[in-house]
């Protein structure tokens, strides 16, 4: 601390005995920006992180985990490429006494956006994994043991299901699912051993609204953790841990990292359930690659103003769709004819661009049509890009606790940074093709 005080006195000397060297002016600067630092006392890295208190989500969203002193007045936070972190004695490395102690478990950049997610979420705590795949491994597993019983929503991103019915299973874990539209009748599904009960809302396909506070309440009562994926609901748009949620995963890969360039998964906490997970990210280290972490921690910061875009982008076209004679539906929680807008509107502040129709066609040669007419909408299946995408799903496949009723064909829509005027053209042009193709087959 001393030298801080010292070395301006130092400095100003030198510049009066050198006055042309101008490294002088950007030591002082440097000094004082770390007087500034300094004078918050010897917090930890994570006690310096912490945000203000009511900034907009705007502001939070640039600002949040970011420490400029700490990156010698660089905007962003350098990417440590790291493993072995040295200690300064041997007595530090015995008793693991150091800010950062091996590169699997935390690093200046990971920390950034960790801090990043959990200030947006209003979080305990956040830990970054190689995939949202893997967050959702490491929310599950940090909660669940043998003999234990998961309750799990029937609109679940498959894999999810996959984990439980063929990973979880193995380790004598068992899984019922359950109706989207459950709400508070959860509680009839409850054991003794219920521990966890996972949703996704709104579903990635097929877009319900689960009534998340009334299905959290009555797991709380239980002593069960809820869980949700909120890839959609992003941390901007749905705060968990205000509707009783105790563990929230986000797949970063899509729209954090917002540029389809980058796999980077996030588990965010409270409480108790923050212990958890924090203890079991620290066993098995399910760490995402440094430069995927500085992709995320890049993409965040303009993550408000791409959803913004986005969403308004999303719910012009949907609208515009539902005009269309091809389609039986538009899946769109922020539009009012979609089954359970009016939980969206209660619990939601936004949407994102991904949403889904139903076409009354069902001819696949048709639906086939339609899609390889698009040029501007790309047929791939991680989303949350700058680009717009379609493809086909088919919820009637895999659902188990609650049948898919449509019988035509379902399409999956994520709409990008394009301009609007485009993607219709794009679209009016795939209808054209699925009609012919429709007409041809008759
Ligand atoms: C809702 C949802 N959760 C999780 C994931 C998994 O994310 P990742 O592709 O990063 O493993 C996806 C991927 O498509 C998803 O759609």
């Amino acid at each position: 601390m001393i030298v801080l005080y010292v070395a301006p006195i130092i400095i100003v000397l030198n510049m009066i005995i050198h006055p042309s060297n101008a490294n002088s002016v950007l030591w002082i600067k440097y000094i004082y920006l770390n007087l500034e630092l300094s004078s918050e006392g010897d917090e930890k890295m994570n006690d310096k992180i912490k945000p203000k208190k009511n900034l907009g989500q705007a502001t939070t969203t640039v600002t949040s985990g970011r420490v400029v002193q700490d990156y010698f007045g660089f905007v962003n936070p350098p990417v440590y490429h790291g493993s072995t972190v040295l200690y300064p004695t041997a007595e530090a490395f015995r008793a693991h006494d150091a800010p950062y102690v091996y590169g699997s478990k935390q690093t200046p950049t990971s920390q950034s956006l960790e801090c990043a997610i959990a200030t947006l979420e209003r979080a305990d705590g956040c830990h970054l994994t190689g995939c949202g795949r893997s967050a959702i491994l490491l929310a599950l597993l940090s909660v669940l043991e043998t003999g234990d019983h998961l309750l799990l929503i029937d609109n679940v991103y498959r894999p999810t299901r996959n984990i439980a019915d063929n990973f979880l299973k193995k380790f004598g874990v068992e899984t019922t699912y359950f109706d989207p539209n459950i709400g508070a009748g959860i509680k009839n599904l409850m054991r003794e051993n219920t521990k966890a009960v996972f949703v996704e809302c709104p579903g990635s396909q097929t877009f319900e609204m689960s009534d998340v506070p009334a299905i959290a309440a009555a797991a709380k009562q239980q002593g069960a953790f809820t869980l949700i994926d909120n890839t959609w609901g992003t941390p901007l748009y749905f705060k968990p841990f205000e509707h009783g949620i105790d563990i929230s995963i986000h797949a970063a890969t899509k729209y954090i990292v917002g540029h389809s360039d980058a796999m980077l998964g996030a588990v965010t906490a409270v409480g108790e359930a923050w212990d958890a997970v924090a203890q079991t990210y620290d066993m098995l280290r399910l760490n995402a690659g440094v430069d995927d972490v500085y992709f995320g921690q890049r993409g965040i910061r303009t993550m408000e103003v791409r959803l913004a875009r986005q969403m308004k982008s999303g719910i012009t076209i949907a609208e515009w769709l539902s005009e269309r004679p091809e389609v039986y539906r538009v899946l769109h929680p922020a539009l009012p004819s979609t089954p359970g807008h009016d939980i969206w509107k209660r619990d939601f502040t936004g949407a994102s661009s991904l949403f889904s129709i139903l076409l009354h066609e069902r001819n696949e040669t048709a639906v086939n049509a339609f899609l390889n007419a698009l040029n501007l909408f790309g047929m791939g299946a991680s989303w949350g890009g700058y680009e717009s995408l379609a493809i086909p799903f088919d919820p009637a496949s895999y659902r188990t606790a609650t049948k898919w009723e449509h019988s035509g064909s379902c399409i999956r829509i994520h709409i990008g940074l394009e301009n609007v005027e485009d993607l219709i053209d794009d679209l009016e042009e795939g209808f054209i093709a699925l009609n012919s193709a429709a007409s041809a087959d008759k």
